[in-house]
């Protein structure tokens, strides 16, 4: 088994970059034909990623909800819906949350040394958490998750946890889909953060797919020498 998942990074934004709006509490960018198809690649997924921000903002359930790609994946003897994994330093997560709530798979929360105790007393009971030392490393994630059998990794977001992936070049393949409308407001969370992207003007991503789906449109860019790796 490879020491990392093969992992994608999905993502959905604005024309100019935004990942959801600084007042509404959960933008819509996408459209239903792209759901679908997130569907999909979410149930070819052994675990979904998302950061403890995008839990508290948009408490998301994180399940595959066709019913036949459900049954599909209890057939292969799978959970119904992937694993669900989540980062914090903080902890300030509510046990209450639907990524805790939702679905019968198991639930993986990181979190560094210091705040271990404190995330254990009030997660434990619905999660595995997991603290690895004094802040947390997505490649430790990566290898961790690779460990308890993780092949295929989808990360869904934000913004912190795409930047980490890209700029630690963990990202086999990246989804992205433009919606078709500004956001406009600085206040509003970007795509990714700063930092040193594997990816340049001198070094350009290789764009393996462009894909029109009713008003927006997918953009596939082949990360890594995986890329497509089922
Ligand atoms: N359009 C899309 O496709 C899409 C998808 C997902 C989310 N979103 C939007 O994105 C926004 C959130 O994005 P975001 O970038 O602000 O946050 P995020 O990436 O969802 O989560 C950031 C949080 O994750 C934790 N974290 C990140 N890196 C960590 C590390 N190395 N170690 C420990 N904990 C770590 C921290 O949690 P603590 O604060 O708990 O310490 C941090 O505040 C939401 O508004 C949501 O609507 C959009």
């Amino acid at each position: 088994m490879a020491d990392r998942p093969y992992t994608l990074l999905s993502c959905g934004m604005s024309i100019d970059g935004y990942l959801d709006s600084a007042d509404v509490a959960r933008l819509r960018l996408s459209n239903d034909a792209d759901f679908e198809r997130v569907d999909a690649v979410r149930a070819g997924c052994d675990a979904i990623a998302v950061g403890a921000a995008t839990v508290r903002n948009d408490n998301p359930r994180l399940l595959v909800r066709s019913a036949e790609r459900r049954a599909q994946r209890v057939a292969r003897g799978l959970p119904p819906s992937p694993l669900k994994v989540t980062v914090t330093r903080c902890g300030d997560l509510d046990p209450e949350a639907e990524f805790f709530r939702a679905g019968e798979a198991p639930k993986i929360v990181y979190c560094p040394a210091p705040v271990a105790a404190r995330v254990r007393a009030r997660l434990g009971e619905v999660a595995t958490v997991v603290c690895s030392g004094p802040d947390v490393d997505m490649r430790t994630v990566c290898e961790d998750l690779s460990a308890r059998g993780v092949n295929r990794l989808m990360v869904e977001g934000g913004g912190t946890l795409h930047t980490q992936f890209l700029t630690a070049d963990l990202a086999d393949e990246l989804q992205l889909v433009v919606a078709p409308f500004f956001v406009g407001d600085s206040r509003a969370r970007r795509f990714v953060g700063d930092g040193r992207y594997p990816w340049t003007a001198e070094r350009r991503a290789p764009l393996a797919e462009v894909r029109q789906i009713g008003d927006v449109v997918l953009l596939r860019y082949a990360l890594s020498r995986r890329f497509g790796e089922e």
